[in-house]
C-alpha cells in the first residue's frame, strides 16, 4: 500500500492552500439526541456551581408559589462576550426557568419577590468599577420591595464578576441571595430547580467577595499603571491575602470556598495519613438535615514555624459526595502529593528551588476557608530541597512585595537568559513538486517527520509556523495546510463555554460556574460534551478552557476563568481537558499565563515576581499539563517581566517544555505584535493570525512574518534549528487531528479499492 495523495503542487504558498485543502465536511449542526443530552448537562452543572449566599429560612419555595419578578438584569446573560459567545441552541431564561418550575409569576402578588440582577462581561475590556456597586436603580428597587411589604425577598445574581454584595448580604429584609455567574443556556431553568428545591444547592464561590474594590490587594495596581502592572501581593492573592495579612478578614463579605445547602452536614475527619509522598484524609460526610443534597470537603493546608513566610491556609484537595439521604453519610477520601505543600524560592538561601519547609503543618477539612476542623498535623524537621530547577522568570523592576505581617519591602533584581546559537545550516533553496514522502508516509510507520522535513525550503517550513485565517466562516483558524506533503489543515474553534460559530450549539455555564461545582466528575462530563460538539461540528481543536487567575474582580474574563485559587483552576482545567480529549478533539490551554486583565491585554507587562508567579498564575497550567496533556498551549498576548508571553523563553522552553515535559504545541493568542522569529525562538510554535486577509495579515505577513524570520536567520537570531523543531511540532500536532486521520482512511480506502481493481 502507497500512502499517497494527488499531489498539488503548491506554487506560492498562500492562504488559497489552507482555502482549498481545509473544506469542511458538512456545515453540520447538532443531533437531536446531542441537544437533548448536553442540554440535561448543562442543566445539572449550572443548578450545582450556583452558590447560595445567603438562605433565612426563605428557601426553597413553597411548591407552586406565586413569585412577583423584578428583573433588573434586563436581559438575561447566559454567557460572557469574545471567545466564550455561543448561539445557543435553546436558552431558557429566569421567568422561563420559574415558570419551567411551576411558580406563577404574578406581578400584584406580595408573597415572593425575586429580583434578578445581572453584570455582563467580556474579553477585550475590563469591568467598570461602577459595576462594582448596586446602581441607583438597583437599590431604589430594592427599596420598594423592602416598602411593599413581601413576605419573601429572594435576590437571584446573574453576573459574570463579583459585586459588592454587603449590602445585601447585611439587609435583613433579603432573605436569600443566589450567585450564578453566567448559567448557561439552561442556567433560568438551573434557577427554577434550586428555588424549588428540586435541586438542593451545592456550589461554592471559587474567589473571595469584599466589601469594597479598595480591600482587594490588587486594586492599587490593576488600573493605575497602563501597560505595566505590578504585582506587590505577591503569593497573597484571593483568599490568600485576606486569611493572613492583619486587619483584612473583617473586610470578606462571602469568603472563599463559602455556599450553603437545604440540608445540614456533619464533616468527620478520620485521621491523616502521610504515606510514601502522598497525604491521605478520609473524611466522612453525615446528612443531618431533612433534604437529600451533595456535599464537597475541601481540604487545606496551614504552615507555621517555617523559614520563609506562607499564606495563612491554602487549599490542597478537594472531592464531593453522591446525593445523599437524610440520616446517611458518605466517606470521601481527599489526597495530595507532598510536593504540593513546597513553595517556590526566589530570592532566599535557596533560590530557585521548590522547597518542603521546615515547621509544622496542619491539615484542614470542611467547606469555606472560616469553615474548617483538624484533621491533623506533622512537622518537618529542616527544609528539604525537592526539585531545584533555577530561576527564570526574574523580576527585574519590582519595586516591592508583600509580607504576612502586611509591610511591603523590595526584591532582588535578575535578569532572563537564553542560550546563543550555533552557525545555522543551509536548506533546500527551490521547492520539490512532488515529495517523496509525505505525512502519510510517516502515519504507515514508512518513514519519519525528519525526512518529510529534510525536503522542505525555509519558506515552506515558515509556512507552518503561522495560523490561516479561517476557511469556515465561524472558526477561528487553521494550522498546518501544507498539502503536498500530506499536512491537513487543522481547524480550531473557540471556545470554553461552547462551540462558538454561527450554527446553534449548547451554551454551558462558564468556567467559574463549572469550577464552584467543586465535582472534578462534572468538569469531565462537560469536556466530553464539548468535544463531542466539536466533533459534531467537524472542528479539530477547542480552543478552551481558560484558567488564568481571579487577580482582581474586574478583570473582564474572570467568568471565563475557574477562580483565584490554582488548584481550583488546575483540577477543572485537568478535567475538562480528558473530557475533551476522550472524544479525539484536541483542548488548548489558555492563556499562558498572567493575563489577568483585559484592557491592555495586548502591550501589557506583568511585572511579578517568581516565587508568586509559579505558585498562583503557572500552578495551574501546570497541573493541567501534567495531568491532562492537552494538544496545545495558547501563550497570552502579556508580558511576564520584560518579555511578552509569546517570546518569552524562560516561560516557554524553560518551564512549559524544560521543566513540565509539555511536548505538543503552543500557538499565541490570536494576532500578537512581536515578530514571529522572537516566537520561534522562545519555543512559540504557531502565531496565530486575524479573521480575515485584510490590513493586519499583510502587515505581519511583511513585518513580523516569514520574510522578517527569514532575515533574522540570516542574521543568525534565529535558528533553523528552531524552525524545523516548531514544525516538526506542528506535523505531530496535525497526525493528531480527526481532519488527517480522516485523510488517511480515506487515501487508504482508496488505496484498497485500486488494489481490488488491480488483481
Ligand atoms: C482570545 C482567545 C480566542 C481567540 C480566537 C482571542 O482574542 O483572547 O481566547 O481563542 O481570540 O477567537
Amino acid at each position: 500500500m502507497r500512502l499517497r495523495r494527488e499531489m498539488k503542487n503548491i506554487v506560492g504558498i498562500g492562504i488559497a492552500a489552507a482555502a482549498l485543502f481545509g473544506g469542511f465536511a458538512t456545515a453540520a449542526t447538532l443531533s437531536d439526541a446531542t441537544v437533548r443530552s448536553h442540554a440535561a448537562v448543562a442543566r445539572r452543572a449550572a443548578a450545582e456551581g450556583m452558590a447560595l449566599l445567603k438562605n433565612e429560612g426563605v428557601l426553597p419555595l413553597p411548591r407552586g408559589s406565586r413569585v412577583a419578578l423584578f428583573n433588573l438584569a434586563g436581559e438575561y446573560h447566559p454567557g460572557g462576550g469574545g471567545s466564550s459567545k455561543v448561539k445557543p441552541v435553546r436558552v431558557v431564561d429566569i421567568p422561563g426557568g420559574l415558570k419551567e418550575a411551576g411558580f406563577s409569576v404574578d406581578p400584584e402578588s406580595r408573597e415572593t419577590a425575586v429580583v434578578v440582577l445581572g453584570r455582563s462581561s467580556t474579553e477585550g475590556n475590563d469591568c467598570s468599577e461602577a459595576a462594582w456597586e448596586l446602581s441607583v436603580k438597583e437599590r431604589e428597587s430594592l427599596a420598594k420591595v423592602k416598602s411593599d411589604g413581601y413576605g419573601r425577598v429572594v435576590v437571584v445574581c446573574n453576573c459574570g464578576h463579583a459585586i459588592n454584595l454587603g449590602p445585601l448580604a447585611d439587609d435583613p429584609a433579603v432573605g436569600a441571595i443566589l450567585w450564578t455567574w453566567f448559567p448557561g443556556g439552561e442556567g433560568g431553568a438551573a434557577v427554577g430547580d434550586v428555588l424549588s428545591g428540586k435541586v438542593s444547592p451545592s456550589g461554592r464561590l471559587t474567589a473571595t467577595f469584599a466589601r469594597s474594590l479598595a480591600d482587594y490587594p490588587t486594586h492599587a495596581t490593576f488600573h493605575a499603571y497602563r501597560g505595566v502592572v505590578p504585582y506587590e501581593e505577591g503569593v497573597f492573592v484571593g483568599y490568600r491575602y485576606f486569611e493572613t495579612i492583619p486587619g483584612a478578614k473583617e473586610k470578606v463579605v462571602y469568603p472563599f470556598g463559602h455556599g450553603l445547602s437545604y440540608s445540614t452536614f456533619t464533616v468527620t475527619p478520620g485521621g491523616v495519613s502521610f504515606g510514601g509522598d502522598e497525604i491521605t484524609v478520609a473524611t466522612t460526610v453525615s446528612n443531618t438535615g431533612t433534604d437529600p443534597a451533595r456535599r464537597s470537603v475541601l481540604c487545606y493546608s496551614s504552615a507555621r514555624g517555617g523559614e520563609a513566610e506562607h499564606p495563612a491556609i491554602e487549599l490542597r484537595a478537594y472531592a464531593k459526595t453522591r446525593i445523599i439521604a437524610p440520616g446517611e453519610s458518605e466517606t470521601l477520601r481527599l489526597v495530595f502529593p507532598k510536593r504540593d505543600l513546597a513553595y517556590f524560592d526566589d530570592e532566599g538561601v535557596h533560590a530557585g528551588a521548590w522547597v518542603l519547609d521546615k515547621g509544622t503543618y496542619d491539615i484542614l477539612v470542611g467547606g469555606s476557608v472560616r469553615d474548617v476542623v483538624k484533621a491533623g498535623s506533622f512537622e518537618v524537621g529542616k527544609p528539604e530541597v525537592l526539585e531545584a530547577p533555577g530561576i527564570r522568570l526574574a523580576a527585574d523592576r519590582l519595586a516591592r512585595r508583600l509580607h504576612a505581617d502586611g509591610t511591603y519591602s523590595g526584591t532582588p533584581v535578575a535578569y532572563q537568559s537564553r542560550p546563543g546559537l550555533e552557525p545555522n545550516p543551509k536548506l533546500p533553496a527551490k521547492a520539490v513538486e512532488n515529495p517523496a514522502v509525505t505525512l502519510y508516509d510517516v502515519a504507515a510507520g514508512k518513514a519519519t517527520i525528519d525526512e518529510v522535513l529534510d525536503q522542505m525550503t525555509l519558506k515552506e517550513m515558515l509556512f507552518l509556523l503561522y495560523g490561516h485565517p479561517k476557511v469556515d466562516p465561524h472558526g477561528t483558524g487553521s494550522i498546518g495546510a501544507l498539502e503536498k506533503f500530506g499536512i491537513s489543515a487543522v481547524q480550531t474553534c473557540d471556545g470554553p463555554a461552547g462551540i462558538r460559530r454561527s450554527v446553534e450549539s449548547t451554551y454551558f455555564p462558564c468556567a467559574a460556574l463549572l469550577a464552584g461545582t467543586f465535582d472534578p466528575v462534572l468538569l469531565r462530563e462537560v469536556g466530553e460534551a464539548l468535544g463531542d460538539e466539536a466533533a459534531e461540528t467537524d472542528f479539530d481543536v477547542l480552543l478552551a478552557p481558560g484558567l488564568c487567575i481571579h487577580r482582581h474582580p474586574l478583570c473582564g474574563r474572570n467568568f471565563e476563568y475557574f477562580g483565584e485559587d490554582p488548584l481550583v483552576a488546575g483540577v477543572s482545567a485537568r478535567e475538562y481537558v480528558l473530557g475533551v480529549q476522550s472524544r479525539g478533539v484536541g483542548a488548548t490551554v489558555k492563556h499562558f499565563a498572567g493575563n489577568n486583565r483585559e484592557e491592555t491585554r495586548r502591550y501589557e507587562q506583568d511585572v511579578v515576581g517568581e516565587r508568586a508567579f509559579r505558585e498562583i498564575y503557572l500552578r495551574g497550567f501546570e497541573r493541567a499539563v501534567k495531568e491532562a496533556r492537552p494538544w496545545a498551549v495558547m501563550s497570552a498576548y502579556n508580558g511576564v517581566n520584560g518579555y511578552n508571553c509569546g517570546e518569552n523563553y524562560g516561560l516557554i522552553t524553560g518551564i512549559l517544555r524544560g521543566e513540565w515535559g509539555f511536548d505538543g504545541l503552543v500557538m499565541t493568542d490570536w494576532h500578537t505584535t512581536v515578530p514571529l522569529w522572537r516566537e520561534v525562538a522562545a519555543g512559540n510554535d504557531v502565531k496565530m493570525p486575524d479573521d480575515c486577509e485584510g490590513t493586519y495579515m499583510k502587515f505581519v505577513k511583511k513585518d513580523l512574518g516569514p520574510s522578517q524570520a527569514e532575515f533574522a536567520i540570516s542574521r543568525n537570531f534565529l535558528a533553523v534549528a528552531s524552525v524545523r523543531e516548531s514544525a516538526s511540532r506542528v506535523c505531530r500536532f496535525v497526525m493528531k487531528s480527526r481532519r488527517f486521520r480522516r485523510e488517511l482512511e480515506s487515501l487508504a480506502a482508496k488505496d484498497r479499492s485500486a488494489s481490488k481493481a488491480a488483481e
